[in-house]
């Protein structure tokens, strides 16, 4: 008996001990996945540790430049959330016609969002390395994030269900009524099913589709990249002529005060140089390349540095009229002429019309 027992216990205290090396793995999976993404899309202005001055991008930022998230005194002011807020939130315009700013916005453009770009188990991922850049844990229970993402979704589901099946029987209801009065009056009578008899239930019912809507992209995107999957049509680039300076114009606000592009971009030397200079972009690229680029990079290059800002239509039109403007180069070519109808009749591209491959970073400048 005595050895049977001892067996038992070796046992459990065996499988504790895989259990414990299971959790270890995939903490320790988490973590690196973590730093890889840091690494991948944050370093280059924050710094690989986390340091001031550090990242190769910082010197060449406009102001505001980033903090130290490696300064553990201030950072342990931010709370897990305010920091996922920042890294996963939609861009405001913060210039002078911009929107109102309320006091807990984060609205610094030139700190790139994510929300468009990552999933968020992986922003969660990549916050749990920031946290160790200071000398800090990640407090927030991610699991218990996704269990809650999966209740509101089934939950969503059986709303919908119900609401759905009120509308169906209201429905229903308001065509016997219309049939009955039908066989009262006649087969060439002209009677009309009275929707206002189910409008309620149609209106609650869409309500519901909405919200579950909601709920299942808020779960998809827990653990897939929202961009993943998602074609951008081709755009509708005509504008009339009186109104596309005006335009290409606002598109060079939103550059700056709403997306912070100069952030990672330069224009006349001036800006960040994650991302190639965009001095000849309207010379060399074509617009409805650069649409489709704006709204989803990650598209048409799967691990390009930069991330989908969030662009809507309008904001996306915008800027690449923006864009179409800037033509410096030997060639005097007008804006025009790659902006506007020639570049709706061209081919749909894959590839922008450049002259230079896409790169990474300017030559050296990881060095
Ligand atoms: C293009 C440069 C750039 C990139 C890329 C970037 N950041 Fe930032 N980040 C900034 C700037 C600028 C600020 C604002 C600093 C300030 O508040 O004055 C900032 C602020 C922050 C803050 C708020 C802390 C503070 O002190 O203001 C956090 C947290 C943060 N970034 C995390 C990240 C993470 C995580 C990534 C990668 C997923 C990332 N950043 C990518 C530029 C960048
Ligand atoms: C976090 C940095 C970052 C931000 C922010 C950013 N970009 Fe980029 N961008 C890049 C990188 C990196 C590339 C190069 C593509 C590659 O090789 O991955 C690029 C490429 C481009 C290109 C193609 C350039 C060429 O010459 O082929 C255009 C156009 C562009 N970005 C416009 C914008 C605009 C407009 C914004 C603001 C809405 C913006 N970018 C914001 C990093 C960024």
């Amino acid at each position: 008996m005595k050895s049977v027992r001892l067996h038992v216990i070796g046992a459990v205290a065996g499988l504790v001990g895989i259990g414990a090396l299971v959790l270890a793995g995939c903490a320790s999976e988490q973590e690196q996945k973590g730093q890889e993404l840091y690494n991948h899309y944050c370093s280059h202005c924050h710094g690989e540790n986390g340091k001031q001055d550090v990242g190769f991008n910082w010197s060449s930022m406009p102001d505001p430049r980033p903090k130290d998230l490696s300064n553990g005194p201030e950072m342990s002011t931010w709370s897990d959330q305010e920091l996922f807020n920042v890294v996963s939130r939609d861009m405001l315009d913060v210039g002078d016609d911009g929107d109102e700013i309320g006091d807990d916005d984060f609205e610094v453009p030139t700190m790139p969002t994510f929300k468009y770009t990552l999933s968020e188990d992986e922003i969660w991922a990549i916050l749990g390395h920031v946290r160790k850049l200071h000398g800090m844990e990640l407090q927030f229970n991610i699991e218990e994030r996704r269990q809650q993402l999966e209740e509101a979704a089934t939950t969503a589901q059986a709303k919908f269900d119900e609401a759905n099946q009120a509308y169906e029987e209201a429905e229903e209801k308001a065509n016997e009524e219309a049939e009955r009065k039908m066989e009262e009056l006649g087969e060439d009578a002209d009677v009309e099913v009275d929707e206002s008899l189910y409008a309620d239930e149609e209106a609650a019912m869409t309500e519901a589709k909405e919200a579950l809507d909601v709920a299942q992209a808020m779960l998809k995107n827990f653990s897939t990249r929202p961009g993943k999957g998602l074609s951008i049509p081709r755009p509708d680039l005509t504008v009339e002529p009186e109104q596309a300076a005006e335009l290409a114009e606002y598109g060079g606000k939103l550059y700056v005060d709403k997306y912070g592009c100069d952030g990672c971009h330069s224009i006349g030397g001036e800006g960040g140089k994650v991302g190639p200079a965009l001095d000849r972009a309207g010379f060399r690229l074509n617009g409805t390349w650069i649409y489709r680029w704006l709204k989803n990079p990650q598209a048409m290059k799967k691990d390009t540095r930069m991330p989908a800002l969030g662009l809507d239509d309008g904001d996306a039109k915008a800027v690449t009229m923006y864009l179409g403007t800037l033509n410096a180069s030997k060639d005097t070519s007008p804006t025009d002429e790659s902006m506007n109808e020639s570049a709706a009749d061209e081919p749909a591209m894959d590839e922008p019309a450049t002259d230079e491959p896409l790169t990474d970073a300017p030559e050296g400048a990881e060095s």
